[in-house]
């Protein structure tokens, strides 16, 4: 009855059912991990303001922004992509948020790093609001496991604001 192949079949299920079991834990474990990431932006300059012939107002800044993420990692991390946005509301949207930056962290080591950068993609508004705005910089994160569910969170860097004019 008990046959080889009855017993092999048992030992396979069985270890495909500890897989199961190591991968939940594994997710889990993830959400115990307590996850204290900071960071700093600072505005180093601005080098154009102005109005595109659309009529859009556009601003092109030198960014400075140190950051460390490492807490996100575990041995279950396989690596997280990270966002920079600007984020501001104007009479029309409550929130505005256009991305200036963004990177991938394979490891734990490129997770603790200082740039300074022109930002990557166009800070263009959808109209002319831009002067005088106050803004918030965002850093935005999505850590993707191994195993498991990717999870998001970001910091607020409150407290930005483009110049009165152009220039
Ligand atoms: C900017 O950050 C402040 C403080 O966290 C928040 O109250 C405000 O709603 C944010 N503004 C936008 C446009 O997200």
């Amino acid at each position: 009855m008990h046959s080889f192949g009855y017993r092999a079949n048992g030992v396979l299920t069985f270890s495909i059912m500890l897989l199961a079991v190591i991968c939940t834990l594994a997710s889990l474990s993830d959400y115990l991990n307590s996850i204290s990431p900071t960071a700093s932006v600072k505005i180093l300059n601005v080098n154009r303001f102005g109005k595109k012939s659309t009529g859009d107002d556009e601003v092109a800044v030198t960014l400075d922004i140190s950051a460390d993420l490492q807490s996100l990692f575990t041995w279950n991390t396989k690596q997280v992509f990270v966002f920079l946005a600007a984020e501001y509301s104007t009479p029309k949207n409550s929130l505005n948020q256009v991305s200036l930056w963004d990177g991938i962290l394979p490891a734990k080591e490129d997770a603790k790093f200082s740039i300074r950068t022109k930002n990557k993609y166009r800070f263009i508004d959808q109209g002319s609001n831009l002067r005088g705005r106050d803004f918030n910089l965002t850093l935005h994160w999505h850590v993707m496991p191994k195993t498991g569910k990717m999870f998001a969170d970001k910091l607020v860097l409150p407290g930005f604001r483009l110049p009165e004019s152009y220039r």
